[in-house]
């Protein structure tokens, strides 16, 4: 296949030369200002290199040169400069320019440099995807598990994260959607730029909104002073979007604009700002279902779920509990100073039959705090806490005598039970916010380590 150039020249004789010249080797395509070589290279992704004028009507070659970079920085460009801009065309180095000819164009020499800067160019994506090779290791690392499930989302992160698709990643809580994220992040050819999470159930309406987009001095009654946004300061790296079913039916426009565009404009700004960035976005309810019950626009559904990654719940992939209970003991082991050194089969067995409601985060707590109150030596069935050592009761129906904390703690726990442990529809089902829940459920576990 051949290599893709764009050559932009106002004057028509020149740029006629030299596409003779280059068409011999390479698909040419050309350009006679930079607005119109822009749109060539939007409509072109193939085009590896471009050769542009320095001096043209209207925007010159530096400036195209920069858009162009920017626009898409594994491009090639090689400046042409007549004899008072080769100054210029230095300085343009620096702007990521990778050479300059001389006008008038020595035809050999031309044919000679387009070659030179196209196999560098095809060095360097070389190097990246190896780089990228190396990371995959590392990204998936921190993910444990061998389930045929957990393999098959280990494909999937592998298969997206190279690309600037957007990935929704679902699941019920503790299953590890941010560590899906983090690894979409650093196997991805942005892993050098910022990795930016959002918790959109943590805001609401406007200061969500102006989180996302930033804002400009006096926006709003709050708004002391300008502000950059999320999507800014995730500028040529990634963005992270935490709980995305919790956005307002308003946000949603315009995170649908975003998805589509790549532009919006901070609050009480008319100027558009366009950004690079790669959008994965993370929810513990069925987004679908949210779509079929008119909660969730459904063009915005499918904007994000371009790659849907489903993490399952800890239960549905038991298998995965020896190999994850052994991770975690080694990492608190070696916090706690190596008293610990093992866990007896049957310690093991009472862990790989209890459901875990809070998934593999619940079962990280569990096992640190494990590690954290043993004497030492082998973890035995003594040291796994009461509530996983005995099943749960039944929701009793008249609830048990004692204080009022006491018939609220067992009444959640048996919510929670009766949801499957879905967070989410256990704080439906009790009528309180998953905020709660969480900080009901963090003390009840605080209590039981201090008795
Ligand atoms: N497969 C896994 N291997 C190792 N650690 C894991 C795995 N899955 C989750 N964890 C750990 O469990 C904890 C919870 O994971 P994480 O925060 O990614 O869950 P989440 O799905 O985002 O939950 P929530 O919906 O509550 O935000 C973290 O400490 C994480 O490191
Ligand atoms: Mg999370």
């Amino acid at each position: 296949m051949k290599a893709s150039i764009l050559i932009v020249d106002d004057e028509k004789d020149t740029r006629e030369l030299m596409a003779r010249a280059l068409g011999v080797d390479y698909q040419v395509t050309t350009a006679p200002d930079a607005e119109l070589a822009i749109k060539a290279l939007e409509a072109d992704p193939s085009i590896a290199l471009m050769l542009s004028d320095v001096r043209m009507p209207g925007a010159d070659g530096i400036q195209l040169l920069k858009a162009a970079k920017k626009m898409r920085p594994q491009l090639a460009c090689i400046l042409l400069t007549a004899f008072g801009t080769v100054d210029l065309a230095v300085e343009a180095m620096k702007d990521g320019a990778d050479d300059f000819l001389t006008k008038p164009v020595d035809l050999d020499q031309l044919d000679l440099r387009v070659a030179k800067a196209l196999k560098t160019r095809a060095l360097e994506a070389e190097v990246v995807s190896l780089r990228s090779e190396l990371d995959v290791k590392h990204g998936l690392a921190d993910i444990t598990g061998t389930s045929e499930a957990m393999q098959k989302v280990f494909r999937l992160i592998q298969q997206a994260a190279p690309t600037q698709a957007t990935v929704l990643i679902e699941g019920p809580s503790g299953t590890g959607k941010e560590l899906v994220a983090h690894a979409l992040h650093s196997l991805s050819q942005r892993a050098n730029g910022p990795f930016v999470a959002v918790e959109c159930a943590a805001l609401n309406g406007n200061l969500l909104e102006s989180e996302l987009f930033g804002h400009e001095k006096g926006a709003f009654t709050d708004a002391v002073a300008k502000r950059i946004g999320r999507f800014e300061a995730a500028d040529g790296g990634t963005i992270f979007l935490d709980e995305i079913s919790e956005i307002s039916p308003s946000t949603q426009v315009k995170l649908l604009r975003v998805l589509e565009t790549r532009s919006f404009e901070r609050l009480g700004s008319s100027e558009t700002i366009k950004t690079d960035i790669r959008i994965v976005a993370a929810c513990n309810r069925d987004l679908a279902q949210l779509v079929r019950e008119g909660k969730f626009r459904e063009d915005l559904y499918y904007r994000l779920a371009v790659i849907d990654i489903r993490l399952p719940a800890l239960k549905e992939r038991p298998g995965d509990i020896p190999l994850l209970v052994m991770r975690f003991l080694t990492e608190f082991a070696a916090a706690n100073g190596n008293r610990v050194t093992g866990i007896t089969p049957a310690a093991m067995k009472l862990l790989e039959s209890y459901d875990w409601p809070g998934n593999v985060r619940e079962l990280r707590n569990a096992v640190e705090r494990m590690v954290v109150l043993s004497p030492g030596g082998q973890l035995d069935v003594g040291d796994v806490p009461d509530h996983i050592r005995t099943p749960a009761a039944p929701i009793p129906s008249v609830l048990p005598a004692g204080t009022l904390e006491a018939t609220e703690k067992a009444k959640i726990l048996a919510v929670l039970e009766q949801a499957g442990g879905n967070h989410s529809r256990a704080a439906q089902l009790l009528g309180i916010s998953r905020r709660t829940l969480y900080r009901k459920l963090d003390k009840y576990a605080t209590e039981s380590q201090q008795t």
